[in-house]
């Protein structure tokens, strides 16, 4: 539970003095509980939640002004440059790091939910080619809601990590099976001699019947990719997960609620967008028109991968990523990638423009991941089903740790700006 502060906020409303207590956290500042409002008959008024603290958590804490990101108390950095998925997932679910022992349990246990269903084989066959791959996320997870409702009790800590567990080693095949539907080709299951990111690589482009491996420098790149998506305290996909487990609904039916809000251009869809902006854009001459767009209030066209909610930083998560792309093409040989060189030539000005740096808009982890995604072959429209995949561990430790502990349904209330009371117009009358 908060820490209690033992201060108080004194709220003076209508003359009358309110004291708010403060709840200290083990980091950043306190908050201001504003619960005892309601009972006075008031609310707070905060859209986009920019001032609200929505819960307590111990599993990621980001420190926006610093460019701080700790999983659990491990630095973003630390963990990318010495960790891999799987352990961050294992982090994120049960507080700690993995000793060894634990590591290959945990790898076991993911692995052996790799394999799909073939109800939802089926499924994915009824979609048509060009589906986006969100949307079929979105169904495959309602179908394995479908498949797993019964008898599930999400109020047994040992069934909820089993759900938890079963969508982090499902998500890779699902995410391949979107892929195999774009490309008209037929499913491959997982191996169970390859690693995480290396299977979703197999079962994305490996052929049934025909020879096929993944480069141990893509998987190495995209493991890394999906760890530093694992995981962002409470952005709006998180919170709807949280928001749809405080009702109790199915873990799998709230995880695709997690899916659609990713998928939104203004949250783990920009990394698509990004790449659609970069080709856009064209080349380096033009990069000052299209930030002159991004400055002009009257024009919708903005910067993607640039600016954050909480990051009035750098986004460690990008300073990370953009090591990856010159680690990825020096492994690959790759001397100069125009596209990449764009994307820096794009930052460069941006930062040194004060209408980005009055606004702290820096690159986020959207802006440079669609340049890995893209250098190891996996197509623009599947990069937020990459995010997904990654976000998958993050989703599912919020939820296990709000189900873990005492929690209330979540219901906002609103500033009411409609009709006063009328009475009934009947039809004749109107
Ligand atoms: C992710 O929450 C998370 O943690 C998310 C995430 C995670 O891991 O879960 O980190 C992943 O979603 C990263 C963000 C990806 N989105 C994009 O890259 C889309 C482009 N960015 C913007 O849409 C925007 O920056 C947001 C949505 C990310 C944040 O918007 P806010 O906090 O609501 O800020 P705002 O829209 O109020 O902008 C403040 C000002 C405005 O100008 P003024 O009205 O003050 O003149 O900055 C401007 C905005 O117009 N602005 C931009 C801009 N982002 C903000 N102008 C041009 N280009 C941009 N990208």
């Amino acid at each position: 539970m908060a820490k209690g502060a033992g201060k108080v906020a004194r709220l003076i409303l209508n003359d009358a003095e309110l004291d708010l207590p403060l709840h200290g956290g083990s980091e950043g500042p306190d908050v201001m509980d504003v619960g005892p409002l309601s009972a006075q008959g008031h609310f707070t008024y905060d859209p986009g939640f920019a001032s609200t603290a929505s819960c307590e958590s111990s599993i990621t804490y980001i420190d926006g002004d610093a460019g701080v990101l700790l999983h659990r108390g491990y630095p973003i950095e630390q963990l990318a440059e010495h960790s891999n998925h799987l352990e961050v997932c294992h982090l994120l679910l049960h507080g700690e790091l993995p000793d060894a022992a634990e590591k290959q349990r945990f790898i076991e246990a993911a692995r052996g939910f790799g394999a799909v269903d073939e109800t939802l084989a089926a499924l994915f066959q009824s979609f048509r080619q060009d589906a986006h791959p969100m949307a079929m996320l979105i169904s495959a997870l309602g179908g394995l809601a479908s498949l797993h409702h019964k008898g599930l009790n999400i109020q047994d800590p040992e069934q909820r990590l089993r759900a938890a567990l079963q969508l982090i080693g499902q998500m890779p095949a699902l995410a391949a099976m979107c892929c195999k539907v774009r490309r008209g080709e037929a499913f491959v299951p997982p191996r169970p001699d390859l690693g995480y990111a290396a299977n979703l690589l197999h079962m994305a482009f490996a052929a049934p019947g025909k020879d096929w491996e993944a480069n141990p420098v893509f998987a190495k790149a995209l493991d890394r990719i999906l760890l530093l998506h694992a995981d962002h305290e409470q952005n709006a996909s998180t919170s709807t997960v949280r928001l749809a487990g405080s009702t109790g609904a199915n873990p799998f039916a709230c995880i695709a609620g997690g899916v659609a809000a990713l998928w939104g251009p203004a949250h783990g869809g920009a990394n698509e967008a990004v790449l659609r902006m970069l080709d856009r854009i064209g080349s380096e001459r033009n990069i000052d028109r299209f930030v002159r767009k991004a400055k002009d209030k009257d024009d919708p066209f903005r910067l993607m991968g640039f600016g954050h909610r909480v990051y009035k930083n750098y986004d460690p998560r990008a300073k990370v990523i953009q090591q990856t792309c010159h680690e990825l093409f020096e492994a690959l040989g790759v001397e100069d990638s125009p596209l990449l060189r764009m994307a820096q030539r794009l930052e460069r000005i941006a930062l040194e423009d004060d209408y980005f740096v009055e606004r702290k808009l820096y690159p986020n982890v959207d802006f440079y991941s669609g340049i890995i995604l893209k250098a190891i072959g996996i197509p623009a429209a599947m990069f937020t089903a990459i995010f997904a995949t990654g976000r998958t561990a993050g989703w599912v430790a919020h939820w296990h740790e709000m189900l873990s502990g005492p929690y209330r349904l979540g219901r906002p209330r609103q500033l009411y700006m409609g009709p006063r009371r009328r009475d009934f117009v009947p039809l004749q009358d109107r």
